[in-house]
């Protein structure tokens, strides 16, 4: 078994995304990641597995007898959840699916606020929150910071799992969980997620969602991927160069109703213009047709269905909230929890819960 103790840092970091999964899951062989860095350590196999165990925890959780048993689960963990980058969602409900396992949590939500103001390293930092949690959650503006720290835990003297919570422009891993989730339980009843279309639209470029979510939809058979967007933010080459390495089917587009009339899932993305090399140059973009409105909604499918990481700004219309295609806030509901599922996985309980009598 691969272990990140074996490995220096330059060699681990040089290594293609799927040649480092070996060494970042857990020791017990059962799969499942350790560290949840990117969307490359999950298969298809590993993806019903955390559907299912957010499917009981779910219905467990309906009950207070089947919630209290959640709250003892891990009872004894502590996780710290560290966010030095703006978060609602992804905070919040990762917090919530701590409370719903019973894990205690800290945080930090702004660098300004912790010892790194006075120029501590990222190393130091989380070599101290290992001192006193069990877990990190982290989101940070840092490409490949979560992926560092996660090499830099497992070679101390108190390794503890680390999440990645949103790294750079780069990727999210947990989003696509929830994402895929979504997609799953949406199709779950009318023939399954195999062979639908996914319409991704907006900011392509830099939004991270987009190339966890890209990836996580090549473990399904025949889903067709097309990319909605301005030409100065469409899809990057090395998501593209994924799809095409693995024969998946896909299209480069710029009309977003066309893609709307045979899309099963529209997926909305906001315009990141916190990444504007010089202020103001995403405003200089026309964006005017890739916003999702009351004409959008006329040509969707009965079955379609709107997603959207959140948080929007004008790209879905408010009038489209109330319609039962809107699945952006179960969406985000999901994330709850799928979030429960890989933190209870990453701490070996996924089996007990499964097999629990509520
Ligand atoms: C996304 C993010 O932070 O990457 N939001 C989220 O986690 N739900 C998308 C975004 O900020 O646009």
């Amino acid at each position: 078994m691969a272990k990140l103790t074996e490995i220096g840092w330059e060699a681990f970091s040089g290594l293609a995304l799927e040649a480092k999964k070996p060494y970042l899951e857990r020791e017990e062989g059962d799969g499942m990641p350790y560290h949840t860095l990117f969307a490359q350590q999950f298969d298809r196999a590993l993806l019903e597995r955390l559907c299912a165990l957010a499917n009981r925890i779910r219905f467990i959780n309906k009950s207070k007898e089947g919630a209290l048993y959640l709250k003892n689960v891990l009872a004894h963990k502590r996780a710290m959840l560290y966010f030095s980058q703006p978060s609602s969602r992804t905070f919040l409900s990762h917090l919530a699916a701590c409370q719903i396992l019973g894990l205690t949590t800290g945080s930090v939500r702004d660098a300004a606020t912790s010892s790194e103001f006075k120029g501590e390293s990222h190393e130091d930092s989380v070599r101290t929150f290992s001192s006193y949690f069990d877990m990190i959650i982290m989101r940070s503006p840092e490409q490949g910071l979560a992926e560092k720290m996660a090499w830099e835990l497992s070679n101390s003297e108190r390794p503890i799992p680390i999440l990645n919570a949103g790294s750079g422009k780069d990727q999210h891993p947990t989003q696509a969980l929830l994402d895929i989730y979504t997609l799953v339980r949406s199709f779950e009843t009318k023939g399954g997620l195999d062979g639908r279309t996914v319409v991704f639209c907006g900011d392509l470029m830099r939004g991270r969602t987009v190339r966890s979510l890209s990836y996580l939809l090549t473990n399904f058979k025949g889903v067709k991927q097309i990319f909605v967007a301005p030409q100065e933010l469409q899809v990057p080459a090395d998501v593209v160069m994924v799809l095409a390495k693995k024969g998946v089917e896909f299209e480069v587009a710029d009309d977003l109703k066309s893609a709307v009339k045979i899309a099963d899932a529209v997926y909305m993305t906001r315009i990141q213009d916190e990444w504007d090399e010089s202020k103001g140059a995403s405003a200089k973009i026309d964006t005017s047709r890739f916003k999702f409105g009351a004409e959008e909604l006329a040509l969707l499918g009965k079955d379609g269905i709107i997603m959207h990481p959140l948080p929007r700004r004008d790209e879905i219309a408010t009038c489209c909230d109330h319609d039962p295609r809107a699945m952006y806030w179960r969406q985000m509901r999901n994330g709850m929890w799928i979030r429960a599922a890989l933190i209870a996985s990453v701490f070996g309980f996924e089996k007990s819960i499964m097999d629990c009598g509520y």
